[in-house]
Parts: C-alpha cells; structure tokens; sequence
C-alpha cells in the first residue's frame, strides 16, 4: 500500500488524506468544501492553474503522496514516466549487458539529444550530455583559453561555483574578474554592463558569464537583454540556466547565449547525476584564434588519428566523457519530455503564480521577511523570521512533512554580502504544488515564531 499524505486542511482544521491533489474530507470522502477563510490575508480563490492539469501532473509524481515537497530548487520529485524509464533500463542492462543495450537502444539514447535541442531551441549537435551543471559549466569556461588581462563580466548573484572558477581564472591566467553593480530591482545591470563591454581602456572582454536564476532567491537576470549586448559586442555569453530550465521557457536563440549549463533534476524533474551543456555551432566551428577545446577531452571528444596526433569532435560531445550513466540519460530524456508535454510556457505561468502566493502569504506572517529581488521572479521564494533561525525552521518544516532547504551565505557570496543576507530558507515551488501545501508551510513558520516569542 502506497503511503497517503496527511495533509491538513487549512480552513476546517481537519486530517485530510490526500490523493493526487485533490483534498478530500474526512471519513465521507467529500471534497474539503468548507469555504477557504481568508487566509493571512490571501485571496480565498484557488490558485490560477494556467492550463496546466495539476491534479493529473501529481497522479503522475509518486512522491506526492508522501511528502509535501518544496525543494524543486534542490532536486524535485520526479514523475513517474522519468523513474519508469530508468528502472526499465536498468532491468535490461542487467539482463542484456550494458554495451550489448546501448547498441541494442542506441535510438532511444539519441532522442535524449533531440529531446534536450527541443527544449532550448538548439540543434543536437550543439548538445553535449554530462553529469551535473557545474561540469557542464566547467567544460564551457575552461574551454574558452582565457588570457591575462582579458576581463569577466559577471553578475552578484553568480552561483559560488563559477565565482570559485573565475578567482582561479585570475590566480592562474591572470584574468580581470568583475562583478557588475546590480539596478534598483535587484538584477544586474543592463546600463553597467554596457558601459563595461564598451570600456577598451580596461581591456578586453573575454567571456560574460551570467546565473539566470540564483539559488538564492526569486529574481530572474534579463537574459535576453544581456544577450542582445553580447551579441553587439561580440563577446561570448555564458549562460548558468541551472535553476531556470524547467521552470520556465529557456530559449538559446531567444536568449542569444554561446554557452548555457544545465541539470536535470531541477526543475525539470530528471534524474540525479544528470546535466548538459549548449554550445552554439559558431563556437563549435571556430578555428581563430583557437578550435574550442575542452579542458578535460577524452577519447569521445577527440579521435587519435596518428600516434602523436588527435582531432576533436565537430560536434558539441567533444565535451563529454565516454563513459556515462545511460539509465539516468534515458530518465533525462524522459523528463525533457514530460516537461515539453506540459509545455514550458504554461509552467512558468502557473509556477510564477504559485510563488507569487506563497510569497503574499509569508509576508502576513508576523516576523517574516520575503527576501526576494527582481521585477520578474521564479519559483524560488526565500524568508527570513525576526525570531527563529533558518535551520530551525527548516527542521520545524521537516518535522510536519515539508521539505525545505537553507540557502547558505557563501552560495552567492557577493550578493549576500551587499545585502547583508544572513542564511535564508529557501522553498521552490513547482507547478504541481498546491494551495494546501503553501497553507501546510506558512502554518509551520506562523506556529514556529509565536512559539519563540
Ligand atoms: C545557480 C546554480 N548554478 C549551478 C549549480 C550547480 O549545479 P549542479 O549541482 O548540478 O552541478 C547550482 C546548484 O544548486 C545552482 O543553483
């Protein structure tokens, strides 16, 4: 027997089982029909589903029924269809042989490439399929041979790891790291980066690498208007789309990066382990001043041609390893295309509006503080409480059945200190997140601070 979730509902102050999203009342099994009382102050309406079919979107995601999960940030629930995929290869590896499957289904490992090109308006060869974002974003940045003086442009939300990267750019390559002041809403600035790319007295630019959505918060950087920069300037974009893919449409043209790095267990509700990298085929193609050419580059990537002698790969694989995890690679392509099926507009409009609540929510709480920039926000919502710790109500969520996490300080370093941010808790909404599992953490942060005070 699965496990039910014990939701509580909110308004009659009843133990619901839940199923599926649908509340259900007590013993008669009727929906939970007492009006909705305004709520600290929020709308008694439902939320907006924007198309998107919620209570089917959780039928199809087992961990539903389990837990009320607010971490899609961190990694998400998958849907069923994504833990299908990899348990059934798996079960045929164990059977057949690992090569002897990959020959066997080797379409199957090909319409990963489609799947994730689909998905961010690419063409296949400009996919390269590996294990996590960072690597993926590593493979971009060491890949571009920076020289000494050349400068990188980035933002204060810049995720820690491209921050680490870049300081040891500078140590080892001698390149000029800076990072661009932010506009009044929080993003960064369009007007600043302009006036640095079209500063030749401090050098030249040699990458500008942004985080579309940081781990800490709800602002979404103007990837686009950053990218029409870019494009004038000639300078190479990289894009961190580690938290925006799968939450909202992510489009390379659109957006006009060079490079972009993602991973699957975000918000797109793939496998853990899994992740991949865009690379435009104007790079791809570059011969001056020097082919693009992995960091680390392997036999996939590069073909011995003569004893002393390798040629890479024209395609974006020069960027990954031979050996890789091909269940989970099945369970990516299944879950590019669960999202596609849902379609990404419809879920950036329904996970924007369940933030918005959650956010509206929390900032009735008394001694809550919703610490989010931006004009244009995801589905990350971060808080504080005047009276009780991050990690205290992180646990306090914990104990009733909600998964939350901690944003860290050091994560975004640079921002944290401009805002002086101490850690945050952090809840990332999704599209299949309900009302009721918005009610179930406000309730704890509420109980939580009238209990400190
Ligand atoms: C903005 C951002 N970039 C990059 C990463 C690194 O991703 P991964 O853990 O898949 O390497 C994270 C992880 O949380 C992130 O939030």
């Amino acid at each position: 027997m699965p496990r039910r979730a014990h939701l509580h509902c909110p308004t009659s102050r009843r133990v619901v089982r839940g199923d599926a999203g649908t509340l259900r009342g007590g013993r008669s099994g009727t929906p939970c029909a007492a009006p909705r009382a305004s709520h600290a102050g929020v709308p008694t309406d439902r939320l907006p589903d924007h198309g998107i079919d919620v209570a089917r979107a959780r039928a199809e995601t087992p961990g539903c029924e389990d837990v009320v999960h607010l971490d899609h940030a961190g990694a998400s629930l998958p849907p069923r269809a994504v833990v299908d995929a990899q348990v059934d290869w798996l079960r045929a590896e164990a059977r057949t042989g690992g090569y002897a499957l990959a020959a066997a289904r080797a379409d199957e490992l090909e319409a990963a490439y489609d799947e994730v090109a689909a998905l961010l308006g690419a063409h296949r060869d400009e996919v390269a399929l590996v294990e996590n974002a960072t690597f993926a974003w590593h493979q971009a940045f060491w890949s571009l041979d920076l020289r000494p003086g050349d400068r990188v442009l980035t933002a204060g939300v810049e995720y820690a790891t491209g921050l680490v990267s870049m300081l040891q750019a500078r140590a080892r390559r001698g390149v000029v790291v800076e990072v661009l002041p932010d506009d009044e809403s929080g993003a960064l600035s369009l007007d600043a980066l302009a006036r640095a790319l079209d500063d030749d007295r401090a050098g030249p630019v040699g990458l500008v690498a942004v985080t579309h959505v940081p781990t800490n918060g709800g602002l979404v950087n103007p990837a686009e208007e950053i990218g029409r920069l870019t494009r004038a300037a000639g300078v190479p974009y990289l894009l961190d789309a580690c938290q925006s893919v799968g939450q909202m449409p992510v489009d390379v043209e659109a957006i006009g990066c060079d490079l972009l790095s993602a991973t699957g267990r975000k918000f797109l509700r793939g496998p853990r382990g899994t992740g991949f990298l865009y690379v435009r085929r104007s790079l791809l193609e570059r011969t001056e001043p020097a082919p693009l050419e992995p960091a680390f580059l392997d036999l996939l990537g590069a073909e011995l041609v003569a004893p002393d002698r390798y040629e890479l790969r024209p395609d974006a694989r020069r960027f990954e390893s031979w050996e890789s995890n091909l269940a989970a690679r099945v369970g990516l392509r299944a879950a590019v295309a669960h999202a596609r099926g849902w379609g990404l507009e419809a879920i950036g409009r329904r996970v924007a509006a369940v933030a918005e609540a959650l956010r509206e929510r929390l900032r009735a709480v008394p001694g809550v503080t919703v610490r989010d920039k931006g004009e244009r926000r995801s589905g990350i919502v971060t808080f504080t409480h005047d009276d009780v710790l991050a990690d205290a109500l992180r646990r306090a969520a914990a104990d009733a059945g909600v998964n939350v996490t901690v944003s860290n300080p050091s994560s975004t370093i640079v921002d944290a200190t401009r805002r002086r941010l101490p850690p945050l808790v952090r809840a990332s909404v999704h599209y299949l997140t309900t009302e009721e599992e918005l009610d179930r953490l406000v309730e704890v942060v509420a109980a939580s601070g009238r209990s400190a005070r």
